[in-house]
């Protein structure tokens, strides 16, 4: 398939209440676009008033599936889809592109580490960095989806000089909301009474789910998470859960990975709660310590459509160690791209 057989389903249902976004997803066939595509098509992410267009990419060999999938959303007759497209042209997937989801890459298998798909999956990220660059809209905004999260989101952001570095994101709300319902169970407190957690680094098993900030419904916990069970359990667990999703499921993460991206996607166009934040990864300005560049998680807040990296926070010894060593982890990352040729 080429751009001039994009196939393309006007929907003529979609009110005129507001002005479409375009929406591109990539590895529209796949096990975590069957679950985003239909939340994107509900309106979960840009609201109840506004109408989406999809992009839906995939590879020439899956673009039929894909199209099966838009079949699917059709048949919702949902009345926010204004239009779907299926193509395997990635200029096209990202022209005039509002946000997109860079989720079609390779997953990991059992006993394997994310940055062994670094070159199964960096090239893709280039091209489509390239594409966004030639080809999106002034305000695109990414979400980086595919493993290894971080560094495909710096090979992206690194071949689209065009657009604002903080517009590429990769995704750790997964890990965040892991966080959280680890925490949860742990204090026997429901998940929306706690606030303040961050998650440093990188989307791998060198992260570091930090729980120095955390409060129950506007107060710091105290009690219940102590250094032990935080070393040995809780940080080990969240760093550990896609490889204990693989091992449990036979498969890595797809239900929990659609909606992290959901939830980090639509924070960022509607907006964080009150002071409460999040955790991003976007290429570092130097926060805390991390280096400059490279695409890492960090403690974010979204204003004005945009996410704002929160200051201030103190930093003690036991954090400084595990925050450096995921770091050092990205920077080994991104220098085997580069020796890979996918960057300058
Ligand atoms: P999947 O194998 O079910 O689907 C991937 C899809 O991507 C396939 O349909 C494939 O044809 C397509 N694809 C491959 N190359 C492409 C390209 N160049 N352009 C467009 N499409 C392409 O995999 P999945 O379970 O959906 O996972 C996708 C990725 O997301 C994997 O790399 C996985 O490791 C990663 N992931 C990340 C997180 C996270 O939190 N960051 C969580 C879960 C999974
Ligand atoms: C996850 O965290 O579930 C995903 O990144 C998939 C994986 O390889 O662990």
């Amino acid at each position: 398939m080429n751009t001039s057989q994009v196939t393309t389903t006007p929907i003529t249902t979609a009110p005129v209440t507001t002005t479409p976004v375009t929406v591109t997803v990539s590895g529209a066939a796949g096990r975590i676009s069957y679950s985003l595509l239909f939340r994107l098509a509900s309106g979960l992410v840009f609201g109840p008033d506004t109408p989406v267009r999809l992009r839906l990419l995939e590879i020439p060999a899956a673009v039929v599936s894909a199209e099966g999938v838009a079949m699917e959303i059709d048949d919702c007759a949902l009345p926010l889809v204004a239009s779907i497209d299926v193509t395997d042209d990635v200029d096209a997937a990202f022209d005039g592109a509002n946000a997109a989801f860079l989720v079609g890459a390779k997953p990991r298998g059992k006993g394997m580490e994310r940055a062994d798909l670094l070159t199964a999956n960096g090239a893709i990220f280039r091209e489509q960095g390239r594409a966004i660059n030639s080809h999106a809209a002034d305000d695109i905004r990414v979400v980086v989806v595919g493993n290894p999260a971080n560094t495909n989101a710096y090979i992206a952001h690194r071949h689209a000089p065009d657009v604002p570095a903080g517009r590429f994101t990769a995704l750790m709300r997964l890990d965040h909301n892991r966080a959280l319902s680890q925490l949860a169970t742990r204090l026997g407190a429901p998940v929306a009474e706690l606030d303040g957690v961050v998650v440093w680094g990188n989307h791998s098993a060198t992260q570091f789910p930090d729980v120095s900030y955390l409060t129950r419904r506007g107060e710091p916990v105290t009690s219940g998470l102590e250094q032990e069970w935080l070393a040995e359990s809780f940080i080990p667990r969240v760093a550990g859960r896609g490889a204990e999703i693989i091992s449990v499921r036979g498969l890595s993460s797809a239900a929990s990975a659609a909606g992290a991206a959901v939830d980090q996607m639509r924070e960022w166009v509607q907006g964080t709660p009150g002071e409460s934040w999040t955790t991003v990864a976007l290429p570092s300005e130097g926060q805390y310590g991390t280096v400059p560049g490279v695409v890492t998680g960090l403690p974010c807040r979204s204003r004005g459509a945009e996410w704002e990296v929160v200051e201030g926070l103190e930093i003690g010894g036991f954090q400084r160690a595990r925050i450096d060593a995921s770091v050092a982890e990205l920077v080994s990352e991104r220098d085997a791209v580069q020796g890979l040729g996918l960057t300058d």
